[in-house]
């Protein structure tokens, strides 16, 4: 790899809460203006500016290639999620409910006459550059592992990877627990099949895109991420099947907002941490594998069996167990819970989810505990926990339409109160899968 530039030039304020979205609430628009690509609305009654996306970013991202590398590129846009329900269940074969969110990776990328990669990565104002016939087969802890990763993937499946010229532009907050990492990939796998002018089942992108997380970058995570930035639909939670990859897509409630909360304390996959909890659900399903026949992961593990073998684990591996076991189920009943508008019953779900991840999993922190049961105490909130790896990053909050407006101000206070650190929220919109924008 070579480091071709930095460049410095001051960049667009592109704060997550900058960014935040919340086309709910336009009543209290007084004005608005476009800058770098954004609209930007000031309401009186609101404490939080809002900006949404617009197209001009699309123009703005296209312009920017151009003066780059010239040419007209194709643009794409993959999206990061949030999940609602099933943390740590993914790689256990078992089942989530996230949606996909209105932040994005976006990339720009057009074909080149020689065999050279190059990619320019507007967050980190850094340019790379590789040959496309030899890549690097090691990771460097470079946000570039991602694309490499994901480029070598699509060639074992003799995909050529030619020449091309990338501007990538992503405004997923990062360290977040929102799938930055998995919109990356997508984004990119996608913008390198249309390319080389190919098309794939959009499963077997997600499973390129986790294979090259897990075996190129080595953060070993589950299909949760990647699957939901490929095929997630707009105003649609989706819940699936870690196992088979079977899907469906549950049309959220028009009358509540998905509202996320970040501790601004920054989490990251590719830490150990991550991999230890999934060794350690992999020595249960071992421990249960050799009672029970037919056992392949803890997926299969029902709650009478934990109960009757449970006791032999050693206590960590008992209390992984235990929580795997229980937020599977947890993710059927919140399923069917959210089929019948039931908000009641699954804001519950997301407070065992919470606690079972805190107590049992231990993947919480202590400032997404405050931050949750704050949640817990503004009237309107249906139900909120931590959401994604843990460590830090994000809560998902299902809060009242009418209410979000008061809870956004009481979290904000409450929090920066209790932790000395002002939160950043952001009131989603619900978006569909990758696409094509240009
Ligand atoms: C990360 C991983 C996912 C999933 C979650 C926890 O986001 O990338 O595969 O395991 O953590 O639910």
């Amino acid at each position: 790899m070579r480091v071709v530039s930095r460049d410095f030039r001051p960049s667009q304020d592109n704060s997550a809460a900058a960014r935040n979205r919340n086309p709910q609430n336009t009543d209290a628009v007084q004005k608005i203006g476009h800058v770098h690509g954004y609209t930007w609305r000031w309401g009186t009654k609101r404490i939080l500016v809002t900006v949404e996306k617009n197209s001009d970013h699309l123009q703005q991202l296209t312009e920017k290639f151009q003066a780059r590398f010239g040419g007209e590129p194709m643009v794409v846009e993959a999206p990061g999620r949030v999940n609602l329900i099933g943390e740590h269940t993914d790689y256990n074969d078992g089942f989530v409910l996230p949606a996909a969110i209105q932040f994005h990776t976006t990339v720009a990328i057009g074909p080149r006459l020689d065999r050279r990669l190059i990619i320019f990565s507007q967050n980190y104002a850094e340019q790379v550059e590789f040959d496309a016939s030899g890549l690097p087969s090691v990771a460097r802890k470079h946000w570039s592992d991602y694309i490499v990763g994901v480029a070598r993937k699509l060639q074992e499946r003799a995909i050529p990877i030619r020449g091309a010229s990338l501007f990538v532009h992503g405004d997923v907050p990062q360290g977040a627990g929102l799938s930055s990492s998995a919109s990356l990939e997508v984004a990119v796998c996608r913008a390198f099949l249309e390319v080389a002018g190919q098309t794939m089942p959009s499963v077997d992108v997600a499973l390129l895109c986790q294979r090259a997380e897990n075996e190129f970058v080595g953060a070993r995570c589950g299909i949760m991420d990647q699957f939901v930035s490929t095929r997630a639909e707009r105003n649609h939670a989706l819940q699936l099947d870690c196992r088979s990859l079977e899907y469906s897509q549950q049309p959220l409630p028009s009358d509540i907002r998905v509202v996320i909360c970040n501790t601004m304390v920054k989490h990251s996959v590719a830490g150990g941490e991550y991999n230890q909890r999934r060794q350690e659900c992999e020595a249960g399903a071992r421990f249960f594998a050799e009672r029970r026949p037919g056992i392949q992961a803890l997926r299969d593990v029902s709650e009478d069996e934990f109960r009757r073998y449970g006791g032999e684990l050693p206590e960590i591996i008992r209390k992984r167990c235990r929580h795997v076991i229980a937020e599977n189920a947890r993710v059927t009943e919140a399923s069917g819970a959210l089929r019948q508008n039931d908000l009641g019953t699954f804001g519950k779900l997301m407070e065992a989810s919470h606690a079972s991840l805190r107590h049992d999993f231990e993947v919480s922190c202590p400032e997404l505990d405050v931050m949750v049961s704050l949640a817990n105490g503004i009237d309107g909130v249906y139900g909120a926990r931590m959401t994604g790896g843990g460590f830090g990053g994000c809560t998902v909050n299902l809060v009242r339409a009418e209410s979000v407006e008061t809870f956004q101000k009481k979290i904000t206070a409450q929090y920066e109160h209790a932790v000395g650190q002002r939160p950043e929220i952001y009131v989603c919109t619900v978006e569909a899968g990758v696409r094509r924008v240009r």
